[in-house]
């Protein structure tokens, strides 16, 4: 995992057939996705339940990129070995759910993975100014955890700006996951974000037996962020 601020598609397994979880990463991964977005809930930081340790490890065979897992579950700190013996490549826990990111954060460290931090809508980028040194990359969520296909909460634009500049030339990712569109990434990619997640705009319309839609959903949603760098 070699650092770069291009535009970074990160397509959520979340909105897949959750039958055919191997064929449909091997699909986006062949269709151009970069990273493959892995949304681990808890049903008590968010009220909704996905994919424990054994599952993880089910996908990570079939990711050929980047797996990268974002943990919304409290507390995290039990579960970081279990998801990083798994496979993930990076693991991205909230700064709102425990008392102690910090620790958190050299945790996964420690693990020998990378250390992402979230920011939820509420949460300001002044929450993480004090562990970035820890991090390769800040998440800022632009939806509430939990679900896909939410409307994209605008308020991520200038929350990704200040956190740009928080992290001047620090090899340090900005994320944005939540109502990803080729209408809202230009917003965010303008703003400073390289890795955009989207779930329902990459799946929408495709299958594993379509998965040129992917590749087309894809396509969009870079170019769209991609014309926005470049203005
Ligand atoms: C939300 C998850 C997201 C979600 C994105 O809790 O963290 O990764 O799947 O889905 P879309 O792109 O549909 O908003
Ligand atoms: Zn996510």
């Amino acid at each position: 995992m070699s650092f770069d601020r291009s535009i970074k598609i990160a397509p959520s397994i979340l909105s897949a057939d959750f039958a055919s979880f191997g064929a449909e990463i091997r699909a986006i991964e062949a269709q151009g996705a970069d990273w493959v977005h892995v949304d681990v809930m808890d049903g008590h930081f968010v009220p909704n339940l996905t994919f424990g340790p054994p599952a993880v490890k089910a996908f990570r065979p079939h990711v050929k990129t980047v797996m990268d897992v974002h943990l919304m579950i409290a507390p995290v700190d039990p579960y970081i070995e279990a998801y990083a013996e798994a496979g993930a490549d990076l693991i991205t826990a909230h700064v709102e759910a425990g008392p102690h990111i910090h620790r958190t954060l050299q945790a996964i460290k420690a693990q020998g993975v990378k250390a992402g931090v979230a920011l939820n809508p509420g949460t300001p980028a002044e929450a993480v100014a004090d562990v970035l040194d820890l991090c390769d990359m800040v998440l800022v969520m632009t939806v509430n955890p939990g679900f896909g296909g939410q409307k994209f909460i605008h308020s991520g634009i200038e929350k990704t700006r200040k956190v740009r500049a928080m992290i001047g030339d620090r090899p340090i990712h900005i994320q944005i996951d939540g109502g990803v569109t080729p209408e809202t990434a230009p917003l965010v990619a303008e703003a400073g974000a390289d890795v955009l997640v989207a779930g329902s705009a990459v799946f929408k319309g495709g299958s594993v037996d379509r998965a040129d839609i992917y590749g087309d959903n894809i396509r969009a949603i870079r170019a769209a962020a991609e014309a926005a760098r470049s203005n």
